[in-house]
């Protein structure tokens, strides 16, 4: 939960609405009416199931709007109840997550539906403490639930939020830095509407991604126009003010698709990332490494293969593409090599934990990495060497 002391407000607020309390009741009411009367008619909207609801959420905090619609509605297909997720095997939770990323989020989701239901919950409860303890549970995403399915006057602030509230409340500073973030959830508590909290934090982030937006706010159709200092400074896409965006490092990296056998006998070697990796934990991959400033993708598969599977290993090696992706300040070029081997050798592995030798239809079911679904479907369509 929030301190008691109120934070001290950023040094630079504009004259206009120095403070929260100045804005209501009507900043929040009229918000309220407009999202009533103009919001998107999405699916985790027709519901009050705070589980459906929370998968929404956390679907929602790195991904679009219109690729979360088709994710939710498979996923609650498969997963229609905390205790169907509960009782469903990692993998496969991982695979209906694939191509959403972020796949913490996802074991995220399946620990803490676990933990409930040990607990003997059904649903996710209206007990702000007890959401706090849940692996991955946020602030964030602990009071979207809390607001639209208990009726919670809890606040939210996310990216879409944090805007809209920098542009009204004239926040001339950093929203990353730490005291006016603290600040921003400290002004942003106190103008929660009460009467309906769960349309007020929609309205907040609605009126975010649909009329405020980063580079050209409308003001003239937005209902806050009225209150907003940002509006009444003439340049409201000034705010809020921007952090210095990391440069991008290009990295080459060489992944080897090994197989063996032919037609329906094709085997596939893949590994598995260890639990603790820090990213993509627990998904299969192609065995791929990066190419060492000093190396050449050449040399790096010569490498890879002798390391996989010894000196004497000599599989034909065909290039089947190149597979651009980008991964936090990342970019990343991927360099594809399908091998062939006569025979399979068990690979010698260092910082995976798993390998097996796969048929094409295990891979089909296989959690991957969005990447590395990638890799797949470009090797599957090449033929024999
Ligand atoms: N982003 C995060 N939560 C959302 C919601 N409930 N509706 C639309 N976009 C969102």
């Amino acid at each position: 939960m929030r301190t008691k002391t109120p934070p001290t407000p950023p040094s630079r607020i504009t004259g206009a609405a120095p403070d929260p309390a100045a804005l209501l009741p009507e900043l929040p009411c009229a918000l309220v009416a407009w999202f009533t009367k103009t919001a998107r008619d999405l699916p985790w909207r027709h519901t009050k199931d705070a589980y459906r609801i929370w998968v929404s959420e956390v679907m929602l905090q790195q991904t679009q709007v219109r690729t979360v619609i088709g994710y939710f509605r498979k996923f609650l297909d498969l997963f229609p109840t905390l205790a169907d997720l509960a009782a469903a095997p990692e993998e496969k939770v991982l695979r209906a997550w694939e191509g959403l990323g972020y796949y913490r989020r996802a074991r995220g989701l399946h620990a803490s539906a676990k933990l409930l239901v040990k607990q003997g919950h059904a649903n996710l409860p209206p007990d702000p403490e007890l959401l706090a303890t849940l692996p991955g549970m946020g602030e964030y995403t602990r009071n979207a639930v809390l607001s639209q399915a208990h009726g919670l006057p809890l606040p939210i602030i996310e990216a879409n939020s944090q805007r809209v509230l920098c542009r009204i409340l004239g926040v001339q500073e950093d929203p990353a830095r730490g005291p006016v973030k603290k600040w921003l959830w400290h002004a942003a508590a106190k103008l929660v509407c009460t009467r309906d909290p769960g349309a007020y934090n929609q309205a907040l982030m609605e009126l975010g991604a649909l009329v405020c937006s980063p580079q050209k706010p409308a003001c003239l159709v937005c209902p806050a126009r009225p209150w907003c200092a940002a509006a009444a400074s003439g340049a409201p896409e000034a705010l809020p003010l921007k952090t210095a965006r990391p440069t991008i490092t290009q990295v080459t990296e060489v992944c080897l698709a090994l197989r063996t056998g032919e037609g329906p006998a094709t085997r596939w070697l893949l590994v598995r990332r260890p639990d603790t990796a820090s990213r993509w934990a627990g998904l299969w991959e192609f065995p791929h490494q990066p190419v060492p400033d000093d190396s050449t993708p050449e040399a790096t598969l010569e490498e890879m293969v002798q390391g996989l599977l010894g000196k004497s290993a000599k599989p034909a090696i065909r290039h089947a593409g190149i597979i651009q992706h980008a991964i936090t300040r990342y970019q990343v070029s991927m360099r594809v090599e399908l091998g062939t081997l006569k025979t399979p050798r068990t690979p010698a592995l260092s910082e995976h934990d798993a390998s097996a030798w796969l048929a094409t239809p295990e891979i089909a079911s296989l959690p991957l990495s969005a990447p590395q679904r990638r890799v797949w479907n470009l090797v599957a369509q090449v033929g024999p060497v």
